[in-house]
This record gives C-alpha cells, structure tokens and sequence, in this order.
C-alpha cells in the first residue's frame, strides 16, 4: 500500500503546461470528447488554440460539451455524432468533417471506450463483443478511415494518440475484454508508427493509470466514487490518483510539433501503480469477492448503469 502522504509532494497542476497558441492552426478529432478524459484532453487542445471536434454517441452531451469549452476557451469545438463502432458510420462522419472544415484533422486521440468490471466467467460472448467492437474496432476504424485518406491527400500529416492502459500488458484481471482491446491497440500504434511514418502519420499511446471521471469510478464498479478514488489512491505509489488535467497536458504534447520525433511510443501514466505490489486497479480488491458475491453486484451495476437484465 503506499504512504498517503507521499501525495503532499506531488503537486496537481491543471493549467496548459505548452505555451500559448502551440496549437495555432491544428484541427484536432477526440472521439469520446464529450466526457472524462476526453472531454479534459479537447479543453486543453483548444486552450492552446487548436479547433477541436469532439466525437460520441449522444449528441445533448457532445453539444453540452462543446458549448461549455468554448465558454471557457473561446475556441471552436465542434460536436460530431460519430459511433466508432461502425465503420460506415465512421466514414460518412469523416465526410462530413472533410465538407464542414475543408481539412482533415492533423490530430486525432482516440480515447473512446466502454468497459465492464466484472469477473470473467459472467460475460456474454455480445457483453465481450460490444467492447472489443467499440475499444479495439473503433480504435481501427477511425484510424485505417483518417490514415487512407493522409495517404491519399499527400498534403498535411497527422498525429494519433491512443489512449490505452498499463493493464493491455500486465493482463487485467475482471476487465478481460478492455484488456485484450487495449493490447491490440497497442499493437495497432507500434505496426502503423513503423508503417505509415513515410507518409507524415505518427501513432503514440498514453496509457493511464486511474483517474477519476464518471465513465470509470462512477459507473463501473458497485463502490461509490468517493470510495473508488480512496481504496485506489492507495494502490499509486505517489499516494494518489491521477487528475484529468494532468493527462490532458501530457496529451497535448504528444500531439504538438513539440514531440513531432516521437513515434511508436508507450507512455505510462499511472503514479508508478503497476511497480507497487504489482497493483492492478481492482484486481487485488476483487480477488477477495467470494464468487457467490458477483450476482448481487452485476445487479448493482446494472441497475446503475440502466441495463437491468430484467428490463
Ligand atoms: C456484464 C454487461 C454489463 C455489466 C451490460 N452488459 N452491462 N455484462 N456486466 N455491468 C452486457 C449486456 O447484458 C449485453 O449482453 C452486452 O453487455 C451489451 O450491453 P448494452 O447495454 O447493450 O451495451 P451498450 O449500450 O452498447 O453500452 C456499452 C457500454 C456502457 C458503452 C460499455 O455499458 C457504458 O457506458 N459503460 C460505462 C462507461 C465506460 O465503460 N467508460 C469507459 C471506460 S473506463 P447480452 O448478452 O445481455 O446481450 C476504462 C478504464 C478503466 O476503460 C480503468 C479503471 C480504473
Ligand atoms: P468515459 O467518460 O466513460 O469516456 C468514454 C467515452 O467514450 C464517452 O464519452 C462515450 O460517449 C464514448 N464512447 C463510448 N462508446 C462509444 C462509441 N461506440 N462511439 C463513440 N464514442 C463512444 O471514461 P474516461 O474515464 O474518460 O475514459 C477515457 C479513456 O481513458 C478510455 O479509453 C478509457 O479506457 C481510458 N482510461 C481511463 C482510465 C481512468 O481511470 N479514467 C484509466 C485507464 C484508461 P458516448 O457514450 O456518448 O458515446
């Protein structure tokens, strides 16, 4: 367990750490900008100048979103109804950011997920399904629809970033389906940054430890948020979690001119968490769950979540 007060040297900074206007001129696609981390990640890009399109299934949320950061930054954001998880979907939505901005986006973080706790034996082969199709497949999809058409264009490059997890190496223990997902956009970064570099594309990965949104702490486990940032504060070497400010900044580099020699690169940001008992977000917390205990909190989730298996 780590010492809590190793938290007091380790300061939570949240304002752009780039100099102003480093964004200028770059046209940046989150897809699951509407929320978490993703939402965080386009706030800071437009702070720095960037125009920004934020990509979801729920248009209210995307368009909340938008309106909210401009409110703050004055940048444009623009929201766009996009599911990753169908590649002609994806397609058209390129399309019609291609017609809106007359561009295509010189950045791109693919940062949209879904993802269930909870023990293996208890997945549906389609519960396993609807996360690889929307982690993995489209991850894929945005990615193979923006990078044919850079090829093609022969003109601007562009800069992807994957946001993955430490546990897409170490195995992931209650989260099998976002863990194989993760692995193989891993792979995804590592085959494209050798492959597609000559033609101006660069593919890197943050791969966070736990940081408090709704989507992740909120959502996904039985414990309240408050409970989640507790037990998991203790499992980071620097005594607590991550903000999503701080990954936003580490982002922002990545993607800018700043980093422009950095391809194929995994970037652990996690407090040190995987080097501390091996610590793993939830997995040492529910190896102790006796197995009989999983139907009452799948319930628990799911009435949470609004997907009761009764309805
Ligand atoms: C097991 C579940 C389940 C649960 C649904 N299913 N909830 N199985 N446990 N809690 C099953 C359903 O019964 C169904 O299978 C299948 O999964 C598809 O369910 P749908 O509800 O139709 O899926 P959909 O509406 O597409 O929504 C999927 C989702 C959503 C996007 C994953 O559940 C969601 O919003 N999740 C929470 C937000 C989230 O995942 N945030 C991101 C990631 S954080 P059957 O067989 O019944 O048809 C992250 C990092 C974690 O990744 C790090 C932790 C620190
Ligand atoms: P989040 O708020 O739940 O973000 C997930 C986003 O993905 C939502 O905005 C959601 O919007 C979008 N999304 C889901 N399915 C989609 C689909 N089919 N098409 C398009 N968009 C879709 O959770 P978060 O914590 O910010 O997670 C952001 C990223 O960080 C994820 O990749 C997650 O795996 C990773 N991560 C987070 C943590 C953490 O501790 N927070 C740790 C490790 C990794 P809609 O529902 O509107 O589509």
């Amino acid at each position: 367990m780590a010492c809590k007060q190793a938290a007091k040297f380790f300061p939570v900074l949240k304002t752009p750490a780039l100099p102003p206007g480093s964004m200028q001129g770059k046209f940046a696609l989150v897809t699951g900008g509407g929320t978490g981390l993703g939402r965080a990640m386009a706030t800071t890009l437009s702070h720095l100048g960037a125009t920004v399109a934020i990509a979801g299934r729920r248009t209210e949320v995307l368009e909340r979103t938008a309106t909210d950061i401009h409110n703050e930054t004055k940048g444009k954001v623009f929201p766009v109804k996009m599911d990753v998880r169908d590649p002609e979907i994806v397609e058209k939505s390129v399309d019609a950011i291609e017609s809106e901005f007359g561009r295509l986006p010189n950045i791109v973080i693919n940062n949209a997920a879904g993802n269930f706790i909870m023990a293996s034996e208890r997945l549906s082969p389609n519960a396993v399904r609807t996360v690889v199709d929307i982690v993995l497949f489209g991850t894929v999809n945005v990615t193979t629809e923006i990078g044919r058409r850079v090829i093609n264009q022969n003109k601007d490059g562009c800069s992807f970033l994957s946001i993955s997890t430490p546990y897409a190496r170490s195995g992931g223990p209650f989260v099998l389906p976002s863990a194989m997902s993760k692995a193989g956009v891993e792979n995804m970064t590592k085959t494209l940054s050798a492959e597609w570099a000559k033609y101006g594309m660069r593919f890197n990965v943050i791969a966070p430890g736990p940081i408090p949104t709704e989507g992740a702490f909120g959502r996904l486990s039985n414990m309240t948020m408050e409970e989640t940032v507790h037990m998991l504060s203790k499992t980071v070497s620097v005594g607590r979690c991550g903000e999503p400010e701080e990954i936003a900044n580490l982002a922002a580099y990545m993607c800018s001119d700043y980093a422009s020699w950095l391809n194929g690169a995994i970037i652990d940001f996690d407090g040190g968490q995987q080097f501390l008992n091996h610590g793993s977000s939830f997995g040492d917390f529910l190896q102790k769950v006796p197995s009989g205990e999983w139907a009452k909190i799948e319930e628990l989730i799911r009435s949470r979540t609004g997907k009761s298996k009764s309805k």
